[in-house]
């Protein structure tokens, strides 16, 4: 059937630019369906490392279609830069491979301003973003008041829009919060000559997304950042400003729900979280060290997009139950279980206590998810290294009870288990 729908079950960095590629020659379009560059997806191919913001993981492969969706928000500067290192690793990328949705938003440099302003009035409240224009992006369009990508087809009108858009940040800027007013003429002669550059990949995402399924082909959706971050579904306001669930795939691109009969969630096999916001799990000190690695291997968990180190903490039930509700998840992939190979005993959290209570339930409210107490099962490690393991039988015994145990507690089928960041380091099960 037409539409795989890929989520990230956590707070983000599950791996999901890995599973994405693993998947990706099945399909005929990857689509990312939210986000911007906040969104960090890396790939390890035969000994090269792709680091991926905007362009969807599908680019690696020859002869699959890539699109960045209507739902995300571009910045038209960064986009072209990542174009360009992508070309430099031997990636071609020109506009038969690579679409942008001309209902997408675009980031300007006031946005990103802006948010700096924001982060630092709010002080020790901040919400610890990426810094690159987000969350005021997608204010502006859903203020009605943003620029969309199809306006670059008239690089003059697009000056202009950036030239009002940018006045009219600089006001804020310096009313609220005292700061800089921007060069808009300068700003707005640069957007003017990207615009040329970038329009020939400009394309309506609906009418490419049903082209395709028309003809028989696979889209494959992949989703930046995660059910947790998801604006609405995740731990409010320590967010994102977009809907990276399932649903938002669907208004992202423009699809209906019938032609979906995949939802993949991609879970790490512990969990992480960058940024501020309640963490139930988050183990500190040497623990949590060990858990990240020190930095040595390209995997160990600093992030990719801004270089922080990772917050660490054990696998969250309560949680992934949640992520299984709110996306309909259809199956479930398994990340990063080689990291466990670290530790003798394996505890994963069950269930919560709140205010003296045992519940199985997710809390949406805020106040009471901070509240919120593990309460663990310790499951065997098995303390062997099983980044060579390529088939899954051939996993440890205790390390395959995780992974049953997981899959029975979830009641979802965990159909793919990662051991490496490399393609080959995958054990698909049945
Ligand atoms: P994404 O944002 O969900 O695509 O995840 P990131 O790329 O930000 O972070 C995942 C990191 O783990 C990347 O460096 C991947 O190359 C790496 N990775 C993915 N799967 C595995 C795995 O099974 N084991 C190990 N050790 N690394 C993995
Ligand atoms: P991928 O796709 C992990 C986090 C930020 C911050 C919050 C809001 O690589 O999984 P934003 O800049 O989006 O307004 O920041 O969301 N965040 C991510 N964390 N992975 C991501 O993307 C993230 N994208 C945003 O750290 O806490
Ligand atoms: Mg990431």
């Amino acid at each position: 059937m037409p539409v795989t729908i890929l989520v990230g079950t956590q707070w983000g960095d599950e791996g999901k630019g890995k599973v994405t590629d693993v998947l990706a020659d099945e399909a005929q379009l990857i689509a990312r369906y939210n986000g911007g560059d906040n969104a960090g997806h890396t790939l390890a191919v035969q000994e090269q490392t792709y680091k991926l913001h905007f362009i969807p993981s599908g680019i690696l492969r020859p002869g699959v279609m890539s699109l960045m969706g209507g739902g995300m928000v571009i910045h038209p500067e960064r986009l072209l830069n990542e174009m360009e290192s992508l070309r430099r690793q031997g990636i071609e990328v020109t506009p038969q491979r690579l679409k942008l949705a001309t209902n997408a938003h675009i980031i300007t440099p006031a946005h990103q301003l802006l948010e700096q302003a924001q982060e630092k009035a709010r002080g020790r409240a901040k919400l610890d973003t990426t810094g690159r224009g987000i969350g005021p992006a997608y204010a502006s369009k859903i203020a009605r008041e943003g620029i969309r990508a199809a306006a670059m087809r008239d690089p003059d009108a697009f000056g202009t829009a950036i030239y009002q858009a940018i006045a009219q940040t600089n006001r804020v800027l310096n009313l609220i919060y005292q700061d800089e007013p921007l060069d808009a003429d300068a700003v707005a002669r640069y957007y003017h000559n990207v615009a040329s550059e970038l329009a020939p990949y400009l394309v309506d995402s609906w009418a490419l997304v049903h082209a395709m399924l028309r003809e028989g082909g696979h889209v494959l959706a992949e989703g930046g950042q995660a059910t947790l971050l998801d604006v609405d579904h995740g731990n409010y306001p320590y967010v994102t400003s977009s809907n990276p669930v399932a649903g938002g795939a669907l208004v992202g691109l423009g699809f209906g729900p019938r032609v979906v009969d995949r939802v993949i969630g991609v879970a790490k096999a512990f969990c992480t979280r960058v940024g501020a916001g309640p963490f139930p799990t988050q183990v500190e000190g040497e623990m949590a060290e060990r858990m990240r690695g020190d930095g040595s291997q390209a995997w160990d968990d600093f992030g990719t997009t801004t270089g922080r180190p990772r917050r660490m903490g054990w696998l969250d039930l309560v949680a992934l139950r949640y992520a299984v509700a709110v996306n309909g998840l259809t199956e479930l992939a398994l990340t990063k279980l080689d990291v466990l190979s670290r530790f003798a005993d394996i505890p994963v959290a069950v269930a919560y206590e709140i205010d003296g209570e045992r519940t199985d339930a997710y809390p949406v409210d805020m106040a009471r998810f901070a509240r919120a107490t593990p309460i663990y099962e310790t499951l065997p490690g098995w303390e062997v290294d099983i980044m060579g393991v390529t088939r899954y039988a051939d996993l440890p015994a205790a390390a395959r009870r995780y992974v049953e145990w997981i899959e029975a507690q979830l009641e979802v089928p965990l159909t793919l288990v990662s051991v490496g960041p490399g393609r080959e380091q995958t054990l698909l099960r049945g």
